[in-house]
C-alpha cells in the first residue's frame, strides 16, 4: 500500500458538563474517540484531539450555590476530576480546556456579531415560568408538576417519563419551582433569537455530505417538521458569557459549548507556537483542505448537525467535515440506574479493575451504527481474560521464558516458516486500516484476534519447549519468529489498548530509532522491519492479569446506593398485571374462627360449582353477620394456602391504615363473577 499524504485532522469529542463525575457511559465515547485519533497518529497524519469542560448554565450556577462556592470554584475542581479519570483510562488529549475561557468568550462574542450583522439575530417576547421566591427565570428541568397528559405527579417540565408526552413546562399542572416548591409565575421577557430557519436548505444540502445515512435520515424528520428559530438569550441570574450590547442578558449554554471546541483548539495552537493551524482548520476557504469531526452521542445530535453548522455558516466559519454520532450504553441490557448500582464512575471502576480491560471490550462492541453499545458483565470478564489475557499476553508470556533460558537474546534471522507467518500478518494490514478509518472497532477486534490465535498455533505446534531440549538455536529462531509476529500485533492493538502495546515495546526493548507505526509494517517480508539480529530483550513483565468476578461485584457495590433503591419504583408490566385474576365475589356464610382472634371463616360466591372457603384477617373489624350478602373483591386465582384451621382457596382485597380495615366493595351492583379490567 503505498503511502498517502499526511492529513490534517482535528477531532473532538463532547465535552462533558462540569457538574458531574465522568461515568462508564460518557467513556463509550472518549475511548471511542481516543482509538480513532491514535489510529490516524499511527497513520502518519498530522492529528490534534481537543475536548473541554462544558461548565455553563443553570444546573452549574445552582450545585456551585448547593456547595456553598463559587461556580468558578466548582468548575475548576471539577476540571481536575474530569482530565484525572480520562487521563487514567489513556484518552490522551492535545488539549483539554474549558468553555469559561477568554478565547470563548471571545470567539462566541465574534459569531454572534458576525450572526447579527448578517441579520440572523432578532428579539421577541416569549412568556416564560419565573419563580418569584428564587428571583430566577426557570429552566424546563426546574419546573416539576403534573403531567397534562396522563396525570402523572412529579414530572419536569418538558416531557413526562410516565406516558412519554412532550410539552411546555407552562401546561404542567400545578407546577412548582424544582428548588424552593414555590408555585412559578408567568412572565414575559425579551429574549434573543437565532433565525436558524433561514438555514433549511443549506443543512439539506450539508447533511447529504457531511453525516451517514442513519443520521440523515433522522435529521431530514425534524427539518420537515419546520426548523424554528433558536433561543440563545438566557436572562440573570445566570453563569455564562454576557451577551454583547444587551443587559442581564447571557447566550445559552448550548451556543457557547460547540465553540469550546474551536477555543480549546485556539488556546492550544496559541501555546504550541503554531497559530497559522487555526485559520488552516477553522477559516471558511479552508474547509476542504483539513478535516475536522466531531464524536458526539445520538441525544445531541440536532445540535451538532442543524443548529451548529447553521451557526458556523452565519458567521463565516468552516462546517465540520462530518459528525459520528454513537448510541447510549447499556449494562446487561438495561439503562444504567443508580440505585441497582450500575450508574459507575469512572473513578469506582478505577478502584478495581484495569481501564485497559473497559477500552478493549468497547472496542469490541462499536461499531458506526447508530445502535446502543450493551456492557454484558459476563461478556466483559470473559472478553478480556480469553483475548487480552489467554490469547495476546499468552503469546509472550509462553515464549519468554524459554528465551530467557537462552539468554534473552535473539537469533540472527527468522525461519522460513516464520517469514509464511509474517506474511499473513502483514496481509491483514489492509482491512485492520480500513476498519479502524471506518469506526468499525468490532472488526478491527475481531481480525486482531484471529491473528493472535495464528501466533499462538504456531507456538503450539512447534513445540519449543521441547524443541529447547535438542537444539537450542532453532529454538531460538523460532522464539524469534514468534516475538517479531508479536510486534506486529501490537501496533495492530496500540490505538485499542496502548499501555499494553507500550509494555510489549518495552519488554521487546524495541530500539529507539524503530517507529511502531503502520509504516514498520510493510506488505512484503523483505521490506519488513523486523526486531535487529541478535538483539537483547528484557526480562518479562506480566502484561495482563485476569479478572475476578469479585472485582466486578465489588465494584458495583460500592455504588448502590440502598436509599435510592427504596426510592426506586418497581414498576411490573402490563403482562404481569393479567396475571392477577380479580373477581367480583358475594359473601354467602360468615363464622367465626375457634381458637383465632383475627380470623372469619367465610363462604364466597363466585359464580363457580362451589362457593370457595376463605380465611380473611377480618375479625376485628367485621362481624359476620354484617357482611353476609356483601359484594367484595377476590383474588381468584392465588394459589390454595393450608393454614391451621383448613385451605384457603382465595383472598379478598382490603385496604388498612393503622386505625381500621376496609373490605374493598364494587361502587356498583355488579354481578358474581365479573372480572376486574
Ligand atoms: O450533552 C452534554 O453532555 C453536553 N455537555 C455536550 C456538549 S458538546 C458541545 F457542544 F460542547
Ligand atoms: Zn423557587
Amino acid at each position: 500500500m503505498k503511502n498517502q499524504p499526511s492529513k490534517k485532522i482535528l477531532v473532538t469529542s463532547a465535552l462533558p458538563y462540569a457538574n458531574g463525575p465522568i461515568h462508564l457511559g460518557h467513556l463509550v465515547e472518549y475511548i471511542q474517540t481516543d482509538i480513532w485519533v491514535r489510529f490516524q497518529k499511527l497513520l502518519g497524519n498530522e492529528v490534534y484531539y481537543f475536548c473541554a469542560d462544558d461548565t455553563h448554565g443553570t444546573p452549574i450556577m445552582l450545585s456551585a450555590q448547593k456547595q456553598n462556592k463559587t461556580p468558578e470554584e466548582l468548575i475548576q475542581e471539577v476540571h481536575k476530576e474530569h482530565y484525572r479519570d480520562l487521563s487514567l483510562f489513556e484518552v490522551e488529549f492535545d488539549n483539554y480546556y474549558t468553555t469559561n475561557s477568554p478565547e470563548n468568550q471571545e470567539l462566541s462574542e465574534t459569531i454572534y456579531l458576525r450572526a447579527k450583522e448578517k441579520g440572523y439575530i432578532y428579539k421577541k417576547n416569549i412568556t416564560q415560568l419565573y419563580c418569584p421566591h428564587d428571583k430566577m427565570f426557570l429552566p424546563d428541568r426546574y419546573v416539576k408538576g403534573t403531567c397534562p397528559k396522563c396525570g402523572a405527579k412529579n414530572q419536569y417540565g418538558d416531557s413526562c417519563e410516565v406516558c412519554g408526552a412532550s410539552y411546555r413546562p407552562n401546561d404542567l399542572i400545578e407546577p412548582q419551582c424544582a428548588i424552593c416548591g414555590t408555585k412559578p409565575i408567568e412572565k414575559e421577557q425579551e429574549h434573543i433569537f437565532f433565525k436558524l430557519s433561514a438555514f433549511e436548505d443549506f443543512l439539506r444540502e450539508w447533511l447529504k455530505v457531511h453525516v451517514d445515512e442513519g443520521v440523515r435520515n433522522k435529521m431530514y424528520e425534524w427539518l420537515d417538521q419546520g426548523l424554528k428559530d433558536w433561543d440563545i438569550s438566557r436572562d440573570g441570574p445566570y453563569f455564562g458569557f454576557k451577551i454583547p450590547g444587551e443587559e442581564n442578558k447571557y447566550f445559552y449554554v448550548w451556543l457557547d459549548a460547540p465553540i469550546g471546541y474551536i477555543a480549546s483548539s485556539l488556546n492550544y495552537f496559541k501555546k504550541v507556537g503554531k497559530a497559522n493551524l487555526f485559520d488552516e482548520f477553522w477559516k471558511e476557504e479552508n474547509e476542504n483542505k483539513t478535516y475536522v469531526y466531531h464524536f458526539i452521542g445520538k441525544d445531541i445530535t440536532y445540535f451538532h448537525t442543524l443548529f451548529w453548522p447553521a451557526i458556523l455558516k452565519a458567521s463565516n466559519f468552516r462546517t465540520p467535515t462530518s459528525v459520528f454520532v454513537h448510541g447510549f450504553l447499556t449494562i446487561n441490557g438495561e439503562k444504567m440506574s443508580k440505585s441497582r448500582g450500575t450508574f459507575v464512575k469512572a473513578s469506582s471502576y478505577l478502584k478495581h479493575l484495569d481501564p485497559l480491560a473497559l477500552r478493549y471490550y468497547y472496542a469490541s462492541r462499536i461499531s458506526n451504527t447508530l445502535d446502543d453499545i450493551d456492557l454484558t458483565i459476563n461478556d466483559f470478564i470473559l472478553k478480556y481474560n480469553t483475548s487480552v489475557v489467554g490469547n495476546f499476553a499468552n503469546i509472550f508470556s509462553r515464549s519468554a521464558k524459554l528465551l530467557e533460558k537462552l539468554n534473552n537474546q535473539l537469533s540472527e534471522t527468522i525461519t522460513e516458516e516464520g517469514k509464511i507467518l509474517l506474511q499473513n500478518i502483514q496481509q491483514k494490514k489492509g482491512d485492520i486500516i480500513k476498519y479502524y478509518e471506518e469506526r468499525n472497532f468490532q472488526r478491527v477486534v475481531r481480525i486482531i484476534e484471529e491473528i493472535g490465535s495464528e501466533i499462538n498455533r504456531y507456538i503450539t505446534e512447534k513445540e519449543p519447549w521441547v524443541m529447547i531440549k535438542q537444539d537450542e538455536e532453532k529454538t531460538r529462531q523460532v522464539i524469534t519468529d514468534i516475538f517479531n509476529a508479536g510486534w506486529i500485533l501490537s501496533i495492530y492493538l496500540y490505538p485499542i489498548i496502548p499501555s499494553f502495546s507500550k509494555g510489549i515495546w518495552e519488554f521487546l526493548n524495541i530500539p529507539v530509532n524503530y517507529e511502531c507505526n503502520f509504516n514498520a509494517i510493510a506488505n512484503n517480508i523483505e521490506k519488513q522491519t523486523l526486531l535487529p539480529p541478535k538483539h537483547k530483550i528484557h526480562p518479562y513483565r506480566h502484561l495482563a492479569v485476569r479478572i475476578q468476578k469479585e472485582q466486578v461485584d465489588n465494584m458495583f457495590k460500592e455504588e448502590k446506593s440502598p436509599e435510592l433503591e427504596k426510592q426506586e419504583v418497581n414498576y411490573i408490566s402490563i403482562e404481569d398485571l393479567n396475571k392477577i385474576e380479580l373477581k367480583i365475589g358475594k359473601i354467602i356464610e360468615a363464622k367465626e374462627v375457634e381458637g383465632s382472634d383475627k380470623l372469619l371463616q367465610l363462604k364466597v360466591d363466585l359464580g363457580e360449582e362451589k362457593p370457595r372457603n376463605v380465611f380473611a384477617g377480618i375479625k376485628k373489624f367485621y362481624k359476620p353477620e354484617d357482611i353476609v350478602g356483601m359484594k367484595v373483591v377476590v383474588v381468584a386465582n392465588l394459589k390454595p394456602r393450608q393454614m391451621k384451621f383448613g385451605t384457603s382457596e382465595a383472598m379478598l382485597l382490603a385496604a388498612s391504615d393503622k386505625e381500621t380495615l376496609s373490605l374493598i366493595v364494587p361502587q356498583k351492583d355488579v354481578s358474581v363473577g365479573s372480572r376486574l379490567s
